[in-house]
């Protein structure tokens, strides 16, 4: 019998490890067809992918150059070209400590690159391969941070980046409409990111409403939701735990550094 093609397809951007991986399994396990693209982690990317197919799940792993237009043309060629492809979500991204005062022109670019210009260029390739009365139900979900509610000054060129994507939630959803559609996730903090200790990350994870570390696997099925619900775009959901409504004067992490060194283990 000939093989059906699966009506639901995401391709995951940076989905070999942490946030991505958990998005790449929700989907895959939730029915989607999944690429989980990559671009240093191969390794983790092939075994997760291969984890779930011998679960019985659709997923493979793609390597591509998502920083520039060809490579993120070609990625979306391909991926549809195998058929599927409805849904993109931007997850890669660039995390580079800097402030207002010292940020470099080359490391700003960098994270602009790919927080923006990339999730913006892959909501509207797959706009462009909308045709009238296809039925299809194309979105694009751009992983955002809890940070763009909650603003503080460190990581600046980040959070610029972040912010400017934010606001290109609903931009994008009116630009792009009715072809796609176009939602946000804003994650709180979920993993240790640079030179965060484990007991740094300890206690700033708990850092929010309900003072407990946010699930990854929430996320993953926001993401999902999101995808799978047509009504919704031009939105964004906050998966924090209510971290964007408590408010700090930096990131969270120098916060705990200096609780930490005001209050060292005994
Ligand atoms: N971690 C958190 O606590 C947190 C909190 C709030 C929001 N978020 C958001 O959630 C998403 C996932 O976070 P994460 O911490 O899981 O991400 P991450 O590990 O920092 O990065 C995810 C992937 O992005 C890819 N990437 C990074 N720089 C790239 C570049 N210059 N060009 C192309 N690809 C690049 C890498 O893929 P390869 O490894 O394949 O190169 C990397 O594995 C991000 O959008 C982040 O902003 C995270």
């Amino acid at each position: 019998m000939a093989e059906t093609t699966p009506r639901r397809g995401v391709l995951v951007t940076g989905g070999g490890q942490r946030l991505g991986a958990a998005v790449c399994e929700a989907f895959a396990r939730a029915g989607w067809r999944v690429w989980c693209q990559y671009r240093a982690s191969r390794t983790p990317a092939q075994a997760l992918c291969a984890r779930l197919r011998e679960e019985g799940f659709d997923a493979r792993a793609v390597e591509a150059d998502i920083g520039s237009e060809a490579g993120r043309i070609a990625l979306v060629e391909a991926a549809s070209a195998e058929g599927g492809l409805s849904c993109i979500v931007n997850n890669a991204s660039a995390f580079e400590p800097d402030t207002g005062l010292d940020f470099e022109a080359e490391s700003a670019l960098r994270q602009l690159g790919v927080n923006l210009i990339a999730p913006l260029s892959f909501a509207r390739l797959l706009a462009r391969r909308a045709v009238p009365g296809d039925g299809i139900d194309r979105s694009a979900i751009h992983v955002l941070d809890q940070k763009v509610y909650n603003l503080n000054p460190d990581y600046f060129s980040y959070t610029v980046s972040k912010l400017a994507l934010e606001r290109a939630v609903s931009l994008q959803a009116q630009a792009l409409a009715p072809a796609l559609r176009v939602c946000g996730v804003a994650p709180g903090i979920l993993f240790p990111s640079g030179p965060q200790t484990e007991a740094n990350f300890a206690q700033a994870s708990r850092a929010n409403l309900l003072r407990r570390p946010i699930d990854p696997a929430d996320v993953a099925r926001s993401c999902v939701f999101l995808a799978a619900t047509p009504s919704l775009t031009g939105t964004t959901l906050c998966v924090d735990n209510g971290q964007h409504l408590v408010p700090l004067a930096r990131d969270v992490m120098f916060v705990v550094d200096d609780l930490l060194k005001a209050s060292p283990a005994p």
